[in-house]
Formats: structure tokens, C-alpha cells, sequence
């Protein structure tokens, strides 16, 4: 029987290191800069502050991403409940505090390789692809305060030797690499990818220009350093895709619309995926006053080592209206706009469109003519496990759904899809808000927000209907 998704198809889940591991100062580990966040919903605001500075305040903050769901301890158990699902895949990403506990020692830390091995191997031992994201939203604490994060051109060479490291060990055996999480979304929060808080210019454009084209270059490294270790690694970029409409057909609406598409959807997949500068670039560096310092190797290294796949994460679009004839801002939606009025949004206000994945896909392999992956989607809800502790979660099983057709729809229209990866398999700590109560899991983890409880896991709803759709290859949705 044809299928509309191909055999090969890597259906699976997503995870990140910090978010789901815990441990945090176990076998070695460093701080990293996420051990530093507090949780709840002020999470975000209270980073971008002014005062914020990295300390660890106790006495009035929890910081959930110190224990997380554990999932250092209980690997095993869950890649094995992935497996019961069906996975041929799993995204995860390596704590680089794991292996180099401040980012600048000379010798990685063996406890931290000797973790990964264990996983990967569980993974393999399943018949689990691994897709590992070499840095998610986290980087050694003592490059952000003393070297000031990625605006440093000093972290390049810490990057590098950090994935020659992870690459020479695991690349073997590990096939499906990506460098930078959601590399383009320091335009919105710059601490989470490139370490930098308000004291170190985080408001800055000439910091975050700089601090991307340093994570360029150390991505470019880092793929030709996969080349050489093994051909067969595909190395694949991460953005944040939020497909970009304008509030109207007034073309001021229009051009911005444009705009904000290659400025934000953009600017970093172009050099990630085509290797140079895109043409708007010096326009967009003008207007915001930005002059990058670029070494005289740098625009080569990036012409000879592009990515081979583009990774994204969507979860919403941006709506924008430079006209403010009416329309009222999103509430909640990360990436701002307007509130679009022809769709809901989630609890958290992240509005949701299955079309605009469709029109993403397209829009991504019109651009680079490179395979897609999903490695993230999904739908962060409130769960009400009943006395069992089980979740019958249909809205999430719709809204998965829903994203599922959208793909099959791109790869009819032709788009070369490579997998999807859904985030939180797990439910795991919230990034924006660091809350375990915003889950996005097949498993249901049983910790509250202070991640009291037992921590055990339970299988919801949408997990046997995970199980169903790989089984049948994406051809039987429903419920
Ligand atoms: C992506 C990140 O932006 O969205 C993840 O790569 C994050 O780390 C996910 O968890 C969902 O966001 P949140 O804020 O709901 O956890």
C-alpha cells in the first residue's frame, strides 16, 4: 500500500538536556546558564531585566531545570516507552556542561561522555535513531559571566573543541547531528542561545549580529568537523520558523510582512543552508547601526560547510499590522504581532495554524531546496489526569492531527520531508516559564510546578495514538 508519508519516514520525539535531566550538578556537570532561570510565568521578563545577572537567588526563586523529570536517572524507562510507541527517532540534546563543566577545560569530563554513550546506546539498542542538538538553549555559566556569551569571539574555539569532542566519540554512531537550537530566536530572547542578559548588551543589535556570526562560523566548524570524523553524518541548522502574515493587503502591511520573514524566518537558515550573507543583509545591518567583525577565513569556512537538512521548530505564526488601522497585539504569542483573527490560540496564547506549517514547508524548500525535518511541534496544555492518573488528552491528538495532514499536504505538493519530531514526548519543564504544568507529552510525568511528587510516568491517551499513526505509517489519524 502507498503510503503518503515514505517508509522511511522518522517519526519520533523531542527533548533538551536541560529541560528533562536533571542532575545538575551531578558526575561533574557544570552550571549552565539555564540552572540559573527561575521558574514560573515571569520567568522570561524577570531574565531580560535590567538587574538580572545570573545569580541564583533561593530565598525567592525555585529553579525547576536543577531536577527536571530526572531523565538523567530514568533514560532507560523512558527511551523504552519511546520504543513502545514506535519511534525510529529520538531528539536530544548534550549538556556541553556535561562534557566541559565551564567550557574552557582542556580534557572533557569522561562521566559526562560515558552518560551519553548510555543513551545513545539505549536508543540504538531499540532500533532508535538518535538526532542530537550539539548546544539547546544552554551553554557553560562561566562563558556567559566571564567571556559574556556568544558576542565573544573566543567561544568559537571553546564550541569547537566541544564538538570535536562529541563528534569524534559519538559520530560513528550517531547519524542525525544539529548545531544551534532555534539559532534566529535570540532576536526575541538572546540569553537562551547566546547567553547575553541586559548587562551584556543583550539589548544590543551589534552584540546579537555578532554573537550570530560567531555561531556561524562555530556551526561551520563544527559540520566540517562531522565531515571529517564521518560522511554520513547529515548536520542540519535549527530555526524557529513562525510563518509570517500580513494583517491586510495594505502593502505597507505586505512589505513588512516580507520583511519580518527574512529578518527573523530567514537570515540565519540563509547562511546556515547557502552559505553566505543573504543580499538584504547590508540594509538590515544599516538600519540597526550593526558592523560585523568578520576574520578573514570566516566567509569561506561558511561557503564550504553548509548544513544538509534544515531543522525547525513551529509552533505559531506572527501577524503583523505596521498600520495599526485595528487589530490588537497577541497576548502571550512569543514572537509578538497582531491577533489574528481567524484563529484560537492556546492556553498560553501561542496561536495555533496547521495551514501555516503547510505554507512553512513550502516556503523553506522553495528557499533551499534542502530536506526538512520537524523537530518540533506540539501543543503545551493543562493536563487533568484522572484518579489513575491518566489523561485523556483529545486536544492534543487534534491538534497533532491536524499538523500531520499539514505535512502530508506539503509532501504532496513535493516538499522532501525528512521526519517529525515532537516536542515534550515527555512532559518536561517549560522553557518560557520554566512550568511543568505546561505539558506537551505522550507521558504523563507525575510532578507538579514545585516538581513535587512521585516523578513516575504514565502513558496518556495520545500515546496509543502515536502508536497507531507510526504504525501505519501517518495513514490512520484518528482518535
Ligand atoms: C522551543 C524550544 O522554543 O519551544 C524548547 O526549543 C521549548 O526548548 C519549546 O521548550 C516549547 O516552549 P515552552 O516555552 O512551551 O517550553
Amino acid at each position: 500500500m502507498s503510503t503518503r508519508f515514505p517508509r522511511e519516514f522518522l517519526w519520533g520525539g523531542a527533548t533538551a538536556a536541560n529541560q528533562v535531566e536533571g542532575a545538575y550538578d551531578e558526575a561533574g556537570k557544570g552550571l549552565s546558564i539555564v540552572d540559573t532561570l527561575p521558574g514560573g510565568k515571569a520567568r522570561l521578563a524577570i531574565v531580560a531585566s535590567e538587574s538580572f545577572d545570573f545569580s541564583l537567588d533561593t530565598a525567592r526563586y525555585t529553579y525547576p531545570n536543577h531536577k527536571g523529570i530526572d531523565h538523567y536517572h530514568r533514560f532507560k524507562e523512558d527511551i523504552a516507552l519511546f520504543a513502545e510507541m514506535g519511534f525510529k527517532c529520538y531528539r536530544f540534546s548534550i549538556a556541553w556542561t556535561r562534557i566541559y563543566p565551564n567550557g574552557v577545560e582542556q580534557t572533557p569530563n569522561e562521566a559526562g561522555l560515558a552518560h551519553y554513550d548510555a543513551v545513545i546506546d539505549t536508543c540504538l539498542a531499540h532500533g532508535i535513531e538518535p538526532v542530537i542538538t550539539l548546544s539547546h538553549y544552554e551553554m557553560p555559566l562561566h562563558l556567559a559571566t566571564v567571556y559574556g556569551g556568544w558576542k565573544n569571539r573566543a567561544l568559537v574555539g571553546f564550541f569547537e573543541r566541544f564538538s570535536r569532542t562529541v563528534l569524534e566519540r559519538f559520530g560513528h554512531k550517531v547519524k542525525y547531528w544539529m548545531t544551534f537550537n532555534e539559532i534566529n530566536s535570540a532576536a526575541h530572547f538572546p540569553i537562551m542561545s547566546q547567553g547575553l542578559v541586559v548587562k551584556t548588551d543583550a539589548r544590543d543589535a551589534q552584540a546579537k549580529f555578532q554573537a550570530w556570526h560567531h555561531q556561524f562560523v562555530a556551526s561551520s566548524l563544527a559540520t566540517k568537523i562531522a565531515r571529517e570524523v564521518n560522511p554520513n553524518i547529515q548536520m542540519g541548522c535549527m530555526i524557529i520558523y513562525a510563518t509570517t502574515y500580513a494583517y491586510d493587503s495594505n502593502p505597507v502591511n505586505q512589505l513588512a510582512a516580507m520583511q519580518r520573514t527574512q529578518s527573523f524566518n530567514f537570515y540565519c537558515a540563509d547562511v546556515q543552508a547557502n552559505g553566505k550573507y543573504p543580499y538584504y543583509a547590508p540594509r538590515l545591518w544599516d538600519s540597526l547601526g550593526v558592523t560585523l567583525a568578520i576574520e578573514p577565513c570566516d566567509l569561506e569556512l561558511l561557503a564550504n560547510n553548509t548544513v544538509d537538512y534544515i531543522g525547525f521548530s513551529y509552533y505559531m505564526l506572527t501577524t503583523v499590522n505596521e498600520t495599526h488601522a485595528e487589530g490588537e497585539d497577541t497576548e502571550g504569542n512569543l514572537l509578538g504581532g497582531t491577533r489574528n483573527p481567524f484563529l484560537e490560540a492556546s492556553e498560553w496564547g501561542w496561536e495555533i495554524d496547521p495551514t501555516g506549517l503547510r505554507i512553512a514547508l513550502n516556503q523553506l524548500y522553495d528557499r533551499y531546496g534542502k530536506p526538512l525535518f520537524v523537530v518540533e511541534n506540539g501543543l503545551g496544555a493543562i493536563d487533568k489526569p484522572d484518579s489513575n492518573l491518566y489523561v485523556a488528552d483529545d486536544y492534543r491528538i487534534n491538534y497533532l492531527r491536524q499538523h500531520i495532514e499539514a505535512m502530508a499536504d506539503a509532501i504532496a505538493d513535493g516538499v522532501t520531508l525528512m521526519g517529525y519530531t515532537p516536542w515534550g514526548c515527555i512532559d518536561l519543564v517549560s522553557m518560557s516559564t520554566g512550568e511543568m504544568s505546561k505539558r506537551y507529552g505522550f507521558i504523563y510525568v507525575d510532578l507538579d510546578d514545585t516538581l513535587s511528587g512521585s516523578g513516575d510516568r504514565h502513558k496518556k491517551k495520545s500515546f496509543s495514538w502515536y502508536q497507531k499513526v507510526i504504525a501505519t505509517h501517518g495513514e490512520d489519524l484518528a482518535l
